[in-house]
């Protein structure tokens, strides 16, 4: 099966089977088949966080499951129910229909609702984690269902407990808690100045997500017009007396709160443009004119001319600042 639609890059690969599974139940049976069962099998959602460098081994599996629910509701906070196979971006547009706040700083995010507690989605200073309340799963090894509290998740910036065991699990539905009371978050990359610049005072969470659903089309590009699949690398984590000899040399390097006391997160954005990669292009392969932690496929670049740039990029970040970044979506048929 050919996935060159089915990743946002896209760039061409072929898989020796896919499977689309549209009822979980049917998942203990189908891992009873050699195939899956012996195999590595790369679950694929919207395909919009991951990288092919080479063709995957085994087989590729989707899963369709569309539903969403209220399983919960107390007039203030709710429980909010969706299958993995959910489009992200639909999810946070329902949750706000139904007067539920949370999700709205992750307006626009591309994927799945399944893909989404995989890497803790975050954007415009909120992370998915702060609104998991579990995370339903089967897994491989058993063949059975579990469920996951957001504890169990491990989550941090960009990571949990699904990336330290990939084959483990296939995260089938996730339970979200969500407020009519919402405490909006306004302060991080300009959100506040868009709302102020729509014209709005005291917003509400639906105006939130159109805010940053303004900014996000503004400095990203659309993977429908030009392949890409976000932000190529993570924002590096470093400790207080690196980041702080950092902005000695560089003052105009931005820095955020850190994953944790003592540390400082760095923009790969701001290294990645002062190394002078940003519109950069080698034949098809490229780095975004509008944001230099973008790569962006102009047409017929191999993921393995993206993996290449990629590292190239790394590697002159590392001599320059002496700080290490690493890849942000999974890169398949190929180690970093
Ligand atoms: N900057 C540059 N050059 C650029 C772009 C940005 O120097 O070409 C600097 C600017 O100073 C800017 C700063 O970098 O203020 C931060 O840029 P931005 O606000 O775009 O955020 P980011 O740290 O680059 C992160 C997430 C994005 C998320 C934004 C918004 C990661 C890896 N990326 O990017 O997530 O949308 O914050 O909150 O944490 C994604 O994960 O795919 C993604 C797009």
């Amino acid at each position: 099966a050919r996935l060159d639609a089915r990743n946002t890059f896209g760039v061409a690969a072929r898989a020796p089977m896919l499977v689309e599974v549209s009822d979980v139940a049917a998942l203990p049976e189908l891992f009873g088949y050699a195939m899956l069962r012996d195999a590595p099998v790369l679950v694929l959602g919207g395909g919009s966080n991951l990288l092919f460098a080479d063709d995957p081994p085994g087989a590729v599996l989707s899963l369709g499951a569309q539903s969403i629910a209220i399983l919960e509701d107390d007039g203030d906070t709710a429980i909010v129910r969706a299958d993995a196979g959910v489009e992200w971006h639909a999810l946070v547009l329902w949750t706000l229909g139904h007067g539920l706040a949370g999700l709205e700083n992750l307006a626009l995010i591309p994927g799945t609702v399944g893909a989404a507690p995989i890497q803790n989605i975050g954007a415009y200073g909120v992370e998915v984690r702060e609104s998991i309340h579990a995370v339903h799963v089967f897994e491989r090894a058993t063949r059975t269902t579990a469920t996951l509290t957001a504890e169990d998740c491990a989550f941090a910036y960009r990571d949990s407990v699904f990336k330290h065991a990939p084959d483990r699990w296939l995260v089938t539905a996730v339970d979200f808690r969500l407020s009519r009371t919402p405490q909006l978050r306004l302060d991080y990359s300009g959100v506040g100045d868009e709302l102020k610049a729509m014209g709005i005072d005291a917003p509400r969470a639906s105006q939130v997500a159109e805010a940053v659903c303004r900014i996000r089309r503004r400095k990203l590009p659309d993977p429908a017009v030009i392949g890409n699949a976000g932000s190529f690398f993570k924002n590096p984590i470093v400790p207080v007396a690196v980041a702080d000899a950092l902005h000695a040399e560089h003052p105009g390097l931005p820095m955020f709160r850190g994953a944790g006391e003592g540390t400082r997160k760095l923009s790969a954005a701001w290294l990645i443009d002062q190394c002078g990669w940003k519109g950069h292009r080698d034949g098809d392969a490229g780095v975004a004119d509008s944001h230099a932690l973008v790569l962006v496929n102009h047409g017929g670049a191999t993921g393995a001319q993206l993996l290449d740039l990629a590292r190239r990029i790394a590697a002159s970040v590392h001599e320059r600042f002496g700080v290490p970044i690493e890849p942000e979506p999974r890169i398949v048929g190929a180690t970093w």
